[in-house]
């Protein structure tokens, strides 16, 4: 077998020099494409074949070759050679070195410019995929855990501070809701980037009869590229595919947030099971949320990868350019970081439970019910602002009293308004108040259980 050479020897007198080879190689990061390059390669010369500038035995060989390869890549058997920079020229090497001359005739009317772009969108596609079947299993444990909650009542939280009252369920499918769109963003993401730049060739497309319309079927794409130029410098599905990996993030470490103060002892909602929790080399006594900790930190490097793609794009000339080479660096550890968070959140959303009975113990505390009673109020005629105003009277004077707005007697609810009666009680108290619910979708154990059956035949599919 020949040594694998460098494509340009005639053109640069001297070797690379050998910091410069560290420094512009990316196969030690874009191996993970091999597959892609490949399958890309074969429609290249399938296409090639039918238009007449290979032959039928050249596209067997190459086929035959490269299919060789691709297994020898997977038994981690090929020997890879930075000296030959990328992946793309790494398996254009080999495949010349095993069959000669119908391997030179690979990369006829193609560079590495419209290459990578393919293999990218490529790779991208399937690895979109893969993460929304976990989006869609995390949200399958999130109606899980809801719907054992259903008719349990916890306090909802605006500006941190007891807000109303909510079914259990309610807040968990809060992030049911958050993926769904993280899942659609993902989808469009799919669509806008499942479009063919093969045949783009450095950046002017080719004097030789490509098929790129030939090309783009083979590989499922739904079209080619219009603008030669733009199909090999465009990285905005990287930079989208970044930030809808980045806004699952916000999510998700939103209710990594809430989790850990759900599980201190000051708040005690949650008890996230042991095998999710470390403890103290230490304080013998701790519990710690760290797989939580993780998923909130690890945000922050995947802000980091959005803001780094961003930057590499920002202002490069027109046209293909080798910063662009960087951008596999941050999308593929997006993807490895997103993968294992969406993963970790799932195992600890199916291995939490919530202490019901604590929570109901302290759910009249901070008068959740407030709102409730200004629209009983509402509901007797009177306007809301003076209803409003009312309430906020009694508030203040049970708070400096230390006691909830159903330990008021009926006489002194009286001397506030004459319209209050005796069925006021019905409306006080956490439970009741939830009950009371009555919007679309508002966050009652009535309207949450209907949702759960929503959302268990979505996730079916
Ligand atoms: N490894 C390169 C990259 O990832 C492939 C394209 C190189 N193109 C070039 N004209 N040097 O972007």
């Amino acid at each position: 077998m020949a040594e694998p050479q460098k494509t340009w020897e005639h053109r640069l007198a001297k070797a690379t020099d050998s910091l410069a080879v560290d420094f512009v190689e990316s196969l030690s990061f874009d191996t993970r494409l091999y597959k892609y390059d490949i399958v890309g390669s074969i429609a290249h010369a399938e296409m090639l074949c039918e238009q007449k500038l290979l032959t039928r035995d050249e596209l067997k060989q190459i086929k035959d070759a490269l299919v060789e390869i691709s297994k020898e890549i997977e038994e981690g058997k090929f020997k890879f050679d930075k000296t030959l920079e990328d992946i793309h020229m790494a398996i254009e090497a080999a495949l010349t070195a095993k069959i000669g001359e119908a391997g030179k005739k690979l990369h006829t009317g193609r560079s590495r410019n419209d290459q990578v772009a393919t293999d990218i969108r490529l790779w991208m596609r399937d690895e979109i995929e893969i993460i929304q079947t976990k989006i869609a299993l995390l949200q399958k444990a999130l109606v899980k855990l809801a719907e054992k909650y259903t008719d349990n009542v916890m306090p909802a939280y605006t500006h941190f501070q007891r807000a109303q009252p909510i079914s259990i369920a309610a807040y968990i499918l809060s992030f049911v809701e958050q993926l769904h769109r993280d899942y659609l963003r993902l989808k469009n993401c799919r669509t806008i980037l499942n479009v063919s730049p093969l045949g783009s060739g450095a950046i002017a497309g080719s004097s030789l009869p490509l098929d790129r319309k030939k090309t783009a079927s083979l590989l499922g794409f739904a079209d080619i590229t219009y603008n030669t130029i733009d199909a090999v410098s465009d990285r905005d599905f990287c930079a989208e595919f970044i930030f809808c990996c980045s806004m699952i993030a916000t999510h998700l470490s939103k209710f990594a947030e809430d989790w850990i103060v759900f599980s201190t002892t000051e708040f005690d909602f949650i008890r996230i099971d042991d095998a999710f929790c470390t403890s103290s080399s230490m304080m013998p006594q701790k519990r710690n949320p760290d797989m939580l900790e993780l998923i909130r930190g690890k945000t922050g490097s995947i802000y980091g990868s959005l803001m780094a793609i961003l930057t590499i794009l920002k202002a490069q000339p027109s046209g293909y350019n080798r910063d662009l080479q960087d951008d596999k660096r941050h999308v593929f550890s997006t993807s490895d970081t997103i993968e294992a968070y969406v993963d970790m959140a799932a195992a600890i959303a199916a291995n939490t439970s919530f202490k019901t009975e604590k929570i109901a113990a302290g759910i009249d505390k901070g008068f959740l019910d407030a709102t409730a009673l200004a629209e009983y109020l509402v509901k007797k005629g009177i306007p809301f602002r003076t209803a409003h105003g009312i309430v906020g009277t009694l508030v203040a004077k049970c708070e400096k009293e230390n006691k909830s707005l159903a330990e008021v007697s009926i006489d002194e609810f009286k001397k506030h308004s004459e319209k209050i009666g005796d069925d006021v009680y019905g409306c006080l108290g956490g439970k009741n108040v939830a009950n009371s619910y009555v919007t679309a979708s508002a966050a009652s154990p009535a309207q949450m259980a209907e949702q759960i059956k929503y959302w268990k035949k979505q996730l079916e599919k």
